[in-house]
């Protein structure tokens, strides 16, 4: 067995191992004492703290921008800018209260709300800010500076910043137990789609890197810098983003490697949970496995980006400011049980999942691995059921291998050519949905629901760190199906809860090429009335802050 297939059975032998099943759910803690949560908000103590301003209300884009090439004219990379692009993604959105609980939530979503995610940025040349690498800190929304390399902006030094993204894989195997690795990578994937938003509303692009090797991720976050993180939780180095504005050069990738070599070097990282009850190893080596180290291969021929082809009516939010959309998202904590959504609203929010050269999808490049099953439970026109949502080729056919015997394929007679969604079964899914996802009556009570079924074992055996990717492009696509529920209208949540095996039973799927990885609902929510909620950054000076 080679070093490679060796990972990939590894990669192959978590996920399974993790599967709930109606008999059992995956290994997780017995007990939680919610008092003993690990704290959401790293720190770096004994570093320089920078407070950032609360600028995303200025930034004037709306959302059907997003969607014409050269709608949106560039905002300069300063401070204020980043602050602008930290905020519509990564920030506080709101402080939330009820009775005695008080929590905070973000623009971007987190499994259990547990966010295992941080926020890094690697800067050159940008006014206001020392060269170097700052960690975000999110509850104050500040940037702390880990690592000064050289003077203040200098009009010789080339313009840069990559934002990198780790996970702290303890904050979710804390209340998930084996299965966190899982939500530590769909989390990963719904901050690339928050990143991507908010980065193209101030007219900037957003890149995965995917080039970039995990050994070089960790160094370039200063992950790797053990004394910096003894006696703590360690953060898993998941990824950089190139953030681009018009008229920036690339870097190139050895002057990269050496960018922090003789930095200055500040702040400790804090202890997250003194007392943690639990140990999970497998997470240590399903992340170990699945770490990157050949770059996969990009497909040529993207092209620029062209304008979306619209045979539908805007959707009712098209065209509110989209740095105000992207900070009112929010989970759906319950659906109407009663009401329907109309097939236009439907067709416009799967067409948002096939424009890989669109935002937010453009950020990825890969090609799609991960094909969308809906159950179509109130949508005004169309017949409940089963339906595919063909992304690309490959998908088509492993789809239609999936569904062979089983599959009627028959085109909902009102859905546009450009859409490629086909119905297979015809018959009232809603019970069999809950029962997929762990009981869960959102699963139910929504107008539909979606099955991200993922090239799973296809896509590791070739190379056993897309284990990590198929998890953050299905997190990707659930991020883009949270803000289109929200321009509609209505509000979706992300499920990653759900009986593994079940779902393709249930339809009577007859091979094992796709697996679900990730599952999604959307609906029209019905709002808590308990639940109070109060501004982002009280103590921040008087600046306008949303009240979603
Ligand atoms: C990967 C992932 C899995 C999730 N799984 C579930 C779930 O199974 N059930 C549920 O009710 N909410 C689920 N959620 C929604 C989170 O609970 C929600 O994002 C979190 O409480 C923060 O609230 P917000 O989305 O309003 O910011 C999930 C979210 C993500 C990103």
């Amino acid at each position: 067995m080679t070093n490679d297939s060796a990972r990939s059975a590894v990669a192959l032998a978590y996920h399974e191992r993790t599967k709930h099943h109606l008999k059992a759910f995956a290994a997780g803690p017995e007990t939680l004492d919610w008092d003993a949560q690990p704290s959401p908000f790293r720190r770096f103590e004994g570093a320089p703290v920078e407070r950032l301003p609360l600028s995303a209300d200025q930034v004037e884009t709306r959302w059907n921008e997003f969607f014409v090439p050269g709608a949106i004219t560039a905002a300069p990379l300063d401070r204020a800018s980043l602050g602008a692009l930290l905020e519509a993604s990564f920030a506080i959105a709101a402080w939330k209260s009820s009775g005695p609980d008080r929590w905070a939530v973000r623009c971007n979503p987190s499994s259990g709300n547990l966010h295992p995610t941080e926020v890094y940025l690697l800067v050159r040349g940008v006014a206001g800010l020392a060269n170097g690498l700052y960690h975000y800190a999110v509850d104050e929304h500040a940037l702390e500076l880990r690592a000064a390399q050289g003077a203040v902006h200098s009009e010789s030094v080339a313009t840069q910043v990559f934002v990198g993204l780790s996970s702290i894989q303890w904050r979710e195997a804390w209340k998930y137990g084996e299965r966190a690795f899982r939500y530590c990578q769909l989390d990963v994937g719904h901050a690339l789609g928050a990143l991507r938003y908010a980065a193209a509303a101030l007219g900037w692009s957003a890149r995965v890197a995917h080039e970039r090797s995990t050994a070089l991720v960790a160094e370039m976050l200063g992950l790797n810098r053990a004394a910096d993180f003894s006696g703590v939780e360690a953060e898993e180095p998941e990824c950089l983003i190139e953030l681009g504005a018009a008229g920036l050069p690339r870097e190139s990738e050895p002057e990269l490697a050496t960018w922090l070599s003789g930095a200055a070097w500040y702040g400790h990282a804090n202890r997250l949970d003194a007392y943690p009850m639990y140990r999970w190893p497998v997470i240590g080596e399903a992340a170990r496995v699945s770490r990157s180290e050949v770059a996969p291969t990009l497909p040529n021929g993207r092209g620029p980006r062209a304008a979306v082809a619209y045979e539908l009516p805007p959707a009712p939010g098209a065209s509110k400011a989209a740095t105000r959309l992207l900070r009112q998202r929010r989970s759906a904590q319950g659906f109407d049980r009663k009401a329907s959504q109309s097939q236009e609203s439907l067709f416009r929010m799967v067409q948002a999942l096939l424009r890989p050269s669109s935002v937010p999808e453009d950020t990825w490049q890969l090609p799609p691995r991960v094909h969308p099953l809906l159950f179509v439970h109130r949508v005004d026109g169309l017949e409940p059921g089963a339906y595919a949502l063909l992304r690309n080729a490959p998908g088509r056919t492993a789809l239609q291998s999936l569904f062979a015997t089983s599959g009627s394929w028959t085109k909902p007679t009102q859905c546009p050519d450009t859409i490629p969604l086909f119905q297979l079964v015809a018959r009232d899914l809603t019970t069999a949905l809950r029962t997929v996802c762990c009981g869960q009556e959102l699963a139910r009570s929504c107008t539909f629901g979606v099955a991200f079924l993922a090239e799973l074992e296809l896509a590791v055996q070739e190379d056993p760190a897309s284990y990590r990717r198929l998890h953050q492009e299905a997190g990707l696509l659930g991020q883009i199906l949270y803000l289109e529920a929200e321009v509609e209208g209505l509000r979706g949540t992300g499920i990653g809860c759900f009986f593994d095996d079940l779902c393709l039973e249930l339809l009577g799927a007859s091979d094992r090429r796709l697996r679900p990885i990730y599952h999604f609902v959307v609906g029209v929510p019905i709002l808590d009335s308990r639940i109070q909620t109060e501004p982002a950054y009280p103590s921040h000076a008087a600046l306008p802050q949303l009240e979603p």
